[in-house]
């Protein structure tokens, strides 16, 4: 199965919310990811549940939602009544990990666990069974339109990897930095979903730019 587009809706133009997501949907895109930012774990401030119910009403295909927050348990309820399928949180706030993925897959959407780059793959080594996806930050999380980290490849075959070992074909999700030049690459290291913003939204033409990654991802051998 080729590797899907998620258009990271941090980078859309926000007064034109229905107007952009039905574009990238014409284009492709698999999934929408909606970045949640607490302005203390990230030093930005982005949206919260209302903004997702209304992103809902008019998407058709699922929220793929990305909580950058000191305490996601809080925030997990609100965001599945929302209208969020995949919740992901970050290993890095949470002291009881393995409880919140049981709570998210509680409240029947799927469970993602997101690491920065600075944190090595072994953090998820005990809950590499239990997980619904990992997200593998290929920036430093808060912004979009930064630059992909180079060693971010070698780490989403560390993780496809140790998914692998734990007999979890959960995919490999990529975040950050995403754009034309290297999408086809980090599919084929291994990334089943590849979340881009600016590169889909900063051009202002989102629904071909979509369109193209998606046919790049496609070509990519996995
Ligand atoms: C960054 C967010 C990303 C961001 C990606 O903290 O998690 O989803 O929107 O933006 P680009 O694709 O522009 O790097
Ligand atoms: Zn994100």
């Amino acid at each position: 199965m080729p590797a899907i587009v998620a258009a990271s809706l941090l980078s859309a133009d926000f007064a034109a919310l229905g107007h952009d997501i039905a574009a990238v949907e014409r284009g492709g895109a698999g999934l929408l990811h909606v970045d949640v930012m607490d302005g203390h774990f990230v030093p930005n401030l982005s949206m919260g549940p209302p903004v997702v119910s209304a992103i809902r009403r008019v998407a058709h295909v699922p929220l793929d939602v990305h909580l950058m927050l000191d305490n996601p348990d809080a925030f997990v309820r609100p965001f599945v009544d929302a209208g969020a399928s995949r919740i992901t949180v970050h290993v890095e706030v949470l002291p009881h990990l393995h409880r919140t993925l049981q709570f998210i897959k509680s409240c029947g959407v799927k469970a993602g666990v997101a690491i920065n780059p600075s944190t090595p793959v072994v953090a998820l080594e005990e809950v590499a069974g239990d997980v619904d996806q990992v997200l593998v930050m290929s920036v430093n999380p808060g912004f979009g339109g930064q630059t992909f980290i180079p060693r971010s490849e070698s780490k989403i075959r560390a993780v496809r990897a140790l998914l692998d070992a734990a007999g979890n074909d959960a995919p490999v999700s990529v975040d950050g930095g995403v754009d034309h030049s290297n999408a086809a690459r980090i599919a084929a290291a291994g990334a089943a979903i590849l979340v881009a913003g600016s590169a889909i939204f900063a051009g202002g033409a989102p629904e071909r730019a979509t369109r193209e990654l998606c046919e790049l991802v496609k070509g990519a051998p996995r």
